[in-house]
């Protein structure tokens, strides 16, 4: 195969350098096509920009391929531990026994949070939105530890922060959680693994006793694995750019909280449940719904259905899909969204408008019946995808940082009026 793609451009013959990955990806390199040609590349949305190499995640939307490092997201939701899977994420292999009980051991030590932190609390009106908090929260954390201040941190420094915001973001989480239902704060317990020591974070009341459930351990960790990282997606490309310029990690994690946080990113799998019960509260008619989103009046889309990359299914879906059943079936819950929400999901599959725009419905279709059969407040969905994504955004950070790569600073194609003469046009 050529190893480079040729291009003509106003008469002029440019030859450009191939970049082929692992799985024969191709790409084009065109990092010098300005200095040769002065011309830029326009991809407005980067549907097909590939911003850096990257050795973390592979992704095949058109085969619904996921793997991280290599492992299928299918072997490490059945067999991995929530902790193992972030330590690969960020460290490129699985731990042996020996690492794992070092990495475990130095997250559930430094579980606890300043008491300090309590008193932002306070600011904040009654009832706002814990993604909002949660993005302060993380950032503030670079206050409490302003070492993390140095641009050029040392390994042991850079493993420090890590390690801070792998240990205390189940704790911040839970924090919210509680403060948020106005609720005393429940401290950490260290002998407990990571997923339970958040659980009864959240879910132990102070005068009571709680038993943390089997069942709601075990789905909590498959669904903090399927979302602990997606490639260059909104968020990761926002913490990758935002730490381009050397901002510490605290910020860089703060500012791929504020991505996620909308519906079109990780938003969505709180409006899943809000258009679920929307539909429910209208009659249920699923079909009425179906037609709403394909009418092009109408802005009404149907959320958890669509994927930039995925266009055949995200298989994160497949295996959400299969625990939502067995978690409902155990906890004996019957939901009344979940039949709307199967309604839904048959029509629109059997549905010409879907099929053609290959629209299947993704990771947060499902994921919220399950944190809602769980007992999580739905303000609290998104705020879970980013205790879930946190590694992914770590390793994503790191890999830019270890790769010394430049700030990132696209180009535009300026479309302004060009150069015109002051004339006043207030009254003076
Ligand atoms: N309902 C109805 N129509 C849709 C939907 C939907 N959910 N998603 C896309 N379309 C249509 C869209 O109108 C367009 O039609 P046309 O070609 O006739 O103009 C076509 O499909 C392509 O849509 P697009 O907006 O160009 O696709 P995109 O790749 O830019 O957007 C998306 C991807 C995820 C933002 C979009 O599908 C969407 O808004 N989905 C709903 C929100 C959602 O569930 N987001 C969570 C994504 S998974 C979690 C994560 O990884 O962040």
């Amino acid at each position: 195969m050529s190893e480079t793609a040729k291009l003509s451009l106003q008469g002029k013959e440019v030859e450009l350098p191939l970049i082929i990955g692992s799985e024969n990806e191709v790409g084009i390199d065109i990092s010098n096509l300005r200095n040769d040609t002065g011309a830029v590349t326009v991809d407005v949305g980067y549907k097909n920009t590939g911003s850096t190499t990257s050795a973390i995640t592979y992704l095949d939307g058109e085969a619904g391929i996921l793997r991280h490092r290599g492992y299928s997201i299918e072997d490490l939701a059945e067999n991995a531990t929530f902790l193992e899977v972030a330590y690969l994420l960020i460290n490129g292999e699985l731990p042996n026994s020996k690492e794992y009980e070092e990495w475990d051991y130095q997250i559930r030590h430094h579980t606890l949070v300043n008491e300090d932190m309590e008193n932002i609390f306070k600011a904040w009106p009654t009832g706002s939105h814990p993604m909002g908090q949660l993005t302060a929260m993380i950032s503030s954390l670079s206050s409490f530890y302003p070492e993390s201040l140095n641009p050029n941190p040392s390994e042991e420094e850079q493993f420090r922060t890590i390690r801070r915001l792998i240990a205390k973001m189940p704790t911040i989480v839970a924090m919210l959680h509680k403060k948020n239902a106005g609720h005393p704060i429940i401290y950490p317990k260290n002998k407990l693994d990571y997923v339970s020591n958040f659980l009864n974070m959240t879910f132990k009341q102070v005068t009571e006793d709680y038993e943390i459930d089997p069942i709601f351990v075990e789905a909590m960790n498959k669904l903090l694995i399927l979302h602990a990282d997606h490639e260059q997606n909104c968020s990761a490309s926002t913490v990758r750019i935002v730490g381009s310029a050397h901002s510490n990690l605290y910020a860089c994690i703060a500012a791929g909280i504020a991505a996620l946080w909308g519906p079109l990113h990780g938003g969505a799998n709180q409006k899943v449940i809000e258009m679920l019960e929307a539909i429910k509260q209208d009659g249920g008619d699923a079909k009425k719904y179906i037609a709403k989103a394909k009418d092009k009046n109408d802005p009404f889309r149907l959320m958890g259905f669509g994927h930039r990359v995925y266009k055949n299914y995200d298989p994160r879906a497949l295996i959400i899909k299969k625990s939502c059943d067995d978690i409902l079936n155990k906890l004996g819950v019957k939901d009344p969204v979940l039949d709307i929400a199967k309604q839904l999901e048959e029509t629109a599959l059997a549905d010409e408008y879907f099929i053609e725009r290959k629209l299947f419905p993704n990771v947060d279709f499902y994921s919220g019946i399950i944190y809602r059969a769980m007992g999580f407040p739905v303000e609290m969905f998104t705020v879970l995808f980013a205790l879930g994504r946190l590694p992914g955004w770590i390793a994503q950070w790191k890999e830019m940082r270890d790769q010394g790569q430049p700030i990132g600073r696209p180009r535009q194609i300026y479309t302004g009026y060009t150069k015109r003469d002051w004339t006043a046009r207030a009254l003076r």
